[in-house]
């Protein structure tokens, strides 16, 4: 029977995380007219009965084995919820098997697999989209409005300070410590908050096309990062980027020839983590501001966009090729930290960060005044 364009989209939903049960599930069963959940997986038997009591699906329809929900004739969309090292043959298996894709951020641990998973989708002539459902925060929606009015002229810097991100281990019955394993997180706090990379983007209004930075860790042979500042550049303007899990400072700010838009959460931590405090804009209609917006988590209204672009047409509102792209200027971070070079975007084919993410920095010239080198982290010696 021929399905009409504005029947629910039914979805398979595979891997029962933390995001996946707190905002993703929740998300497609408030949204009913754009979904109807259909069936779930997750390999671990606890997270999968959690999942069930959450959806209430049948347990029929709860799988063990990702390929059998894969393997199913009664979806239309497959949301990938695992950690990031396994998105790839799970999104291009989806993409294969004729479905539109929603990952998880960040794309991959690759460049070449997150290209490899836009190529799948679109030769399925499939949506892929990625879950960079920070761009629906209420104050990074209200601040991308007063930019695109006009408020404060053309953007010319962007400060973004996430210092205060608390590091959340993975859930309990899996494996809590998987964001601090590059081969499965493919890089530590930034990789795990690309989120701000690809706000600052949103801010500048442009491409990032060169990357400078500083990375360090806390402790000597650690994993992973604990800290990154970051100069990102368009062809016209820059954004400064610090993340770091810890009790650092945070808030944005936005600014232009004709004003600044300046955005705090509550005690001067940062968003996601703490409440928000107010948004102040001085501009060309001079100076307001605004206080309590509410908390906004992003997933439900991205979930709600991916359904409306499907029906439309049109490309998500952040796209597959988007989420590769943020991944590249994400790795252009940790390459610039260890080099002590100027990073540019677009990675190319070949380069050791486009095919092996941060394991490829073991091929790079190190600086030898890095921490990356000195402190020997990703393991690199
Ligand atoms: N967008 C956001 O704001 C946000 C927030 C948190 C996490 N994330 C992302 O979501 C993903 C999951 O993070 P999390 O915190 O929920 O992790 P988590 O550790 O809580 O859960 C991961 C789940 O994946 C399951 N899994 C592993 N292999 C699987 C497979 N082959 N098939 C099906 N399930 C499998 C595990 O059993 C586990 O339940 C990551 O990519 C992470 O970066 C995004």
């Amino acid at each position: 029977m021929t399905r009409q364009n504005d029947e629910p989209l039914r979805v398979g939903l595979i891997g029962c995380g933390n995001v996946a049960l707190s905002d993703h599930v929740p998300a497609y069963l408030s949204l009913p007219e754009r979904y109807r959940l259909v069936a779930i997986a997750d390999p671990t038997a606890a997270r999968l009965d959690l999942g069930r009591a959450a959806s209430g699906l049948d347990p029929a329809d709860c799988h063990a084995d990702s390929a059998e929900l894969i393997a199913r004739t009664d979806l239309d969309l497959i949301d990938v919820c695992t950690p990031q090292h396994l998105h790839r043959d799970l999104v291009i298996a989806a993409a294969a098997s004729g479905r539109h894709v929603l990952s998880e951020k960040p794309l991959a641990t690759t460049p070449r697999d997150a290209w490899a998973m836009v190529a799948a989708a679109e030769a399925a002539g499939r949506t892929l989209a990625i879950m960079h459902n920070y761009l629906f925060f209420t104050e990074v929606v209200r601040t991308l409005e007063l930019i695109g009015a006009g408020e404060i002229g053309p953007v010319e810097v962007a400060i973004l300070n996430w210092l205060a991100v608390r590091d959340h281990p993975g859930n309990a019955a899996y494996r809590p410590s998987w964001r601090h394993d590059p081969r499965q997180a493919g890089g530590g706090v930034l990789m795990d908050m690309l989120h701000i990379v690809y706000l600052a983007e949103a801010f500048l209004g442009a491409p990032i096309e060169r990357v400078s930075a500083w990375v360090t860790a806390r402790s000597n042979d650690a994993p992973v990062e604990d800290i990154t500042l970051t100069r990102f550049e368009t062809a016209t303007n820059a954004a400064l980027v610090n993340v770091g899990w810890g009790v650092g400072m945070g808030g944005f700010a936005v600014s232009g020839p004709s004003g600044r838009i300046e955005v705090t959460y509550e005690d001067g931590g940062n968003g996601a983590f703490d409440p928000f405090d107010r948004l102040v804009v001085h501009g060309r209609s001079g100076r307001a501001e605004e206080l309590g917006m509410p908390f906004e988590d992003g997933v439900r209204p991205l979930i709600a966009d991916l359904a409306d672009a499907i029906r439309a047409g049109r490309s998500p509102i952040a796209s597959g090729a988007q989420g590769a792209h943020i991944l590249e200027a994400t790795l252009a971070v940790y390459a610039s930290a260890a080099t002590g070079r100027t990073w540019e975007l677009p990675l190319v084919e070949g380069d050791p960060l486009y095919e092996r993410g941060v394991a490829g920095l073991a091929e790079l010239d190190l600086a030898p005044s890095s921490p990356i080198a000195t402190k020997r982290i990703f393991g690199l010696s």
